[in-house]
């Protein structure tokens, strides 16, 4: 079956980057013990810039870029899947230094692959993809206050580059946790949309791009912060006793100037997360919680489903700030 299918392939020849939707056979896929027909894959910012030029995390080419896909075993060498297993991959470095997900076939390291919860559907799971498996990293981090520190309970919680992938989807997570979110937001315009999806208030973010004081008004038990330098440096200075401040991006600067007084004085902690090579144990964890957490229907206000040729070009738009919300595609369009 599906010994020809469709890919979409980068290749470089010198300084030049070329992109092609061709047919390729099952021999062009080399590395892995599970092949996957994928259903769906997304578009991620980092998918957008390997698209581009390699971004020099492709290391050979010609290459299959595609961070996320979902989709259904079709041969198994692994005794942990079996055929007809539904399954999620994200992160790992898959579409970098391994092949894909714009590929109807993906051929991967069965280490790498997450069974996918039955109560959600294989387009579901790449309407999260890697943005939404961070927002849950980053929500559960948060929520670890209560269990880590013995029933400190978490009321107020910020939430940055809110609009974003990884911040809407944790709007959404934080205010099902039932904390009263407070969402940092460039676009005063999205904040229909940012309440729509749990916000109870709304900051504008130049409120908090300014030079922090070593301590400030303590506001936030928790906060998630995709975006880095000076937002984060106040957000760490507002946080209160004990509160966690979960770090994942870099979206305004991966730059961090702060002081020692929100940890010493106030016991703060920061918490990194890297959704990239998070445990297998902890995916399943998180992508099992989903159906309680995620109200897709909201979310697929947001969406634009298209295929591999559309893809190219979508991706050069993303890089010029030219796109909002998600782009899943779809391998069967
Ligand atoms: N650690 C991990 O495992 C992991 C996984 C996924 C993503 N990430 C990182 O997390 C970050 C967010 O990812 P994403 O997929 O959510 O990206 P995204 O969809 O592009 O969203 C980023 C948001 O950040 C805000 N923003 C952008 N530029 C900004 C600036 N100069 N100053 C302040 N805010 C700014 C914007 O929010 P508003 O429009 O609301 O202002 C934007 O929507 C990225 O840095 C990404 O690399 C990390």
């Amino acid at each position: 079956m599906l010994d020809n299918f469709k890919a979409l392939i980068l290749n470089q020849q010198g300084e030049n980057f070329s992109r092609e939707v061709k047919s390729i056979s099952k021999s062009f896929l080399k590395h892995g013990d599970v092949v996957v027909k994928v259903d769906y894959s997304d578009l991620n910012y980092k998918d957008a810039l390997i698209l581009n030029n390699g971004a020099k995390l492709v290391k050979e080419f010609p290459h299959i870029p595609g961070i996320d896909f979902s989709g259904t075993v079709l041969e198994s060498e692994s005794p942990k899947f079996k055929k007809d297993d539904e399954v999620i991959l994200t992160g790992w470095r898959v579409g970098e230094i391994y092949f894909g997900g714009y590929s109807q076939l993906a051929k991967v390291n069965s280490d790498y692959l997450v069974k996918k919860p039955k109560n959600i559907s294989s387009k579901q799971a790449m309407i999260l993809g890697t943005a939404g498996l961070t927002a849950l990293l980053c929500s559960f981090a948060i929520k670890a206050r209560e269990e880590i520190l013995l029933g400190e309970k978490i009321k107020d919680v910020l939430v940055t580059g809110a609009s974003g992938g990884v911040g809407s989807i944790a709007v959404m997570i934080l205010s099902k946790f039932g904390y009263d979110v407070t969402a940092v937001t460039g676009k005063v315009e999205n904040e229909k949309y940012l309440k729509s999806l749990g916000a109870k208030n709304i900051i504008n973010k130049a409120d908090l791009d300014k030079d922090p004081r070593p301590l400030d008004k303590g506001l936030w038990d928790g906060v998630v912060d995709t975006v880095g330098g000076k937002i984060l440096a106040n957000a760490l200075s507002q946080t209160r006793d004990n509160g966690i401040v979960a770090a994942c991006g870099n979206a305004s600067d991966y730059k961090l100037h702060t002081t020692v007084m929100p940890f010493i004085i106030r016991g703060v902690k920061l918490w990194g997360i890297n959704s990239v090579t998070a445990s297998i144990k902890r995916r399943e964890f998180v992508w099992n919680e989903v159906k309680n957490l995620i109200d897709f229907d909201k979310l697929e206000q947001s969406i634009k489903t298209i295929n591999l040729e559309e893809l190219l070009d979508i991706y050069p738009k993303m890089l010029k700030g030219e796109t909002s919300g998600r782009y899943i595609i779809d391998l069967n369009k």
